[in-house]
């Protein structure tokens, strides 16, 4: 178990933190734009953004900033964005991107990969929009990280089996590290199926042979069953394995920052932990309430953060209002 929050916030029963359980599949939060209907942010923010800078918030359209940011600069690229909208837009087809095989692949791995995804998102109308919003600015997470880099795209049970097997093509096999269970318990459960209670992280490195991680800078946690191990290795407590159980955010917690889909700092602590070293620079340009931010700067980290949503803006002004040293863009 991890050490943040630990009492439940009954009001996300109702509004699910996002990918926390909604239990129907009803219509899903909104991209702020969407492929033909990109917004930029009103007041284009400036975009000369370097590693000897501070540490940054740009609100924008995140594909209006990634572009300007300088290849493999980030160590960590955490990416929670916002899930499947089930809403229909103007339809690229699939047998265009089949018959594209000549052509420029939209990923890393060429070929196989227009192959992959013409097969695959030929079975889901609605994935196949969602995944024409999140592949170009996957490409530019792909750009944008360091090479012992990590990227790690936190997805809901919807998405999550569809962009597994597409991030394998996109980044190659070989790069897929692992797939994080974040199990959590709140709100109401359904009653003719298996209540969803966790959200899926895909954590894909972009070398294999020379990414940084350190499991030994990770929080541990307690045993589940301390009286099988030795007592010292009980209080020691173990590393976490790929499951997390970590409540959400607390209601009436420190962290709470009345953002709605706000992720808990506990999860994100452990991915900064063990994929990057003080002073590297860790990238979320889905920033929301600015959590990875938040445990960036906690941990010795640098951070630039991107979101279009000035309610957002808006929170992590708050947030960050004791760090005068960033900057708002
Ligand atoms: C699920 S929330 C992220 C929550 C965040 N992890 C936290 O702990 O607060 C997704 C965020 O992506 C932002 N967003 C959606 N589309 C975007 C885009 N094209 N450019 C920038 N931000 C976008 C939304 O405004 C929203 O704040």
């Amino acid at each position: 178990m991890s050490d943040s929050s630990t009492a439940e916030s009954p009001e996300f029963g109702d509004s699910p933190v996002a990918g926390a359980g909604a239990e129907a599949d009803a219509p899903r939060e909104l991209p702020a734009s969407h492929p033909g209907e990109a917004q930029a942010a009103p007041g284009a923010p400036r975009l000369d953004w370097s590693p000897e800078g501070p540490d940054t918030v740009f609100r924008a359209d995140n594909m209006t900033v990634l572009p300007s940011l300088p290849d493999a600069a980030f160590t960590l690229v955490y990416l929670d964005p916002p899930f499947n909208t089930g809403r229909r837009q103007e339809r690229r087809t699939v047998t265009a991107v089949r018959s594209d095989e000549g052509g420029s692949a939209a990923g890393f791995q060429g070929r196989s990969y227009r192959r992959i995804r013409g097969d695959l998102l030929h079975y889901d109308d609605r994935f196949d929009d969602y995944w024409e919003f999140l592949e170009p600015r996957l490409a530019e997470a792909w750009r944008l990280l360091a090479d012992d880099g990590t990227l790690y795209l936190h997805l809901d049970y919807r998405e999550a089996h569809y962009a597994k097997v597409l991030l394998d093509a996109l980044f190659g096999r070989d790069s897929f590290l692992n797939e994080i269970i974040w199990a959590y318990d709140y709100g109401g459960k359904a009653k003719h199926r298996w209540p969803a209670k966790h959200d899926t992280i895909l954590v894909y490195v972009k070398n294999p042979r020379g990414y940084h991680f350190d499991s030994t800078a990770v929080d541990r946690e307690p045993y589940m069953a301390p009286g099988l191990v030795t007592p010292e290795k009980a209080s020691r407590g173990k590393l976490p394995t790929d499951v997390w159980w970590h409540t959400i955010v607390a209601t009436a917690g420190r962290e709470k920052t009345g953002y709605p889909t706000q992720k808990p700092e506990g999860i994100l602590r452990r991915m900064v932990q063990a994929s990057t070293r003080e002073g590297d620079w860790v990238l979320d340009f889905f920033a929301g309430s600015g959590t990875t931010g938040a445990v960036a700067a906690a941990l010795g980290r640098r951070f630039v953060l991107v979101d279009s949503n000035p309610d957002a803006i808006g929170v992590m002004r708050r947030r960050f209002a004791r760090m005068p040293s960033v900057a708002f863009r």
